[in-house]
């Protein structure tokens, strides 16, 4: 999969890059890589955005700038682009991520993930270059960095080998295997630590039991 980023602060994602699955699935040959939305920006003095016609706070993130950006980066107009692959914005008032949507995206080839800053976007850009509008959940951020990496997160996760154990993204909270409903709760060593005892179940080594016993946890969490 290739995730192109389009931000004002490439560097954030520096970070990123060296957490361990994102680096396994880079070392599979996926990629991560940022655009600088001031490296292309048609306004002088490195400007990206403007205040909101209509008056109020802040500052919105222009239209000509993002376009200027995706031309630069594809080749083309971004209006076509998005017949090509999924362009996603990052805002909060999007389709919230969850874990279906985690998964949908894992099962795209190509993510353009574009980042707003100040007050977000300017509408025209949401509306006629991306395919998706999406949030990690009903509060505002500073920007869409931090919710391009929750996107990011979520779905690299998901690719075969970026998590050490083939198994683990498979039967977590939330996925199919669970019937969307949160993981059943994890105990290890030591099976007794101040008299908290570990359930007698995990340590029976019988493993159609063990299986019985956390999905009724697993169902029970999710009435709770
Ligand atoms: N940008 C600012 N707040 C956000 C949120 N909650 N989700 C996605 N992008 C955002």
């Amino acid at each position: 999969m290739d995730i192109d980023v389009f931000t004002l602060f490439p560097g954030w994602f520096d970070w990123f890059r060296t957490q361990r699955h994102v680096a396994n699935a880079l070392a599979l040959g996926h990629s991560v890589e940022c655009v600088d939305l001031r490296a292309t920006t048609p306004l002088s003095g490195g400007a990206v955005d403007d205040t909101p016609f209509g008056g109020g706070a802040g500052m919105v993130l222009r239209v000509d700038v993002m376009e200027a950006a995706l031309r630069a980066r594809y080749g083309r107009d971004p209006v076509e682009l998005r017949a090509e692959r999924r362009v996603i914005a990052l805002t909060p008032g999007g389709r919230q991520l969850d874990d279906a949507l985690a998964a949908e995206l894992a099962a795209e080839p190509a993510l353009t993930l574009l980042c707003g800053r100040y007050e977000g976007f300017d509408e025209r850009i949401v509306e006629h270059f991306c395919t998706d509008a999406v949030s990690i959940g009903r509060y505002v951020l500073a920007g869409g960095e931090l919710a391009a990496m929750v996107v990011m997160d979520t779905v690299l996760r998901k690719l075969p080998g970026a998590l050490g154990h083939a198994d683990s993204a498979l039967e977590e909270s939330f996925s199919p295997a669970l019937e969307g409903a949160p993981e059943y709760p994890h105990y290890t060593r030591p099976a007794e630590w101040r008299g908290w005892t570990v359930p007698e179940v995990l340590l029976s080594g019988h493993h159609e039991r063990i299986r019985e016993w956390r999905r009724e946890q697993s169902r029970r969490r999710a009435h709770e």
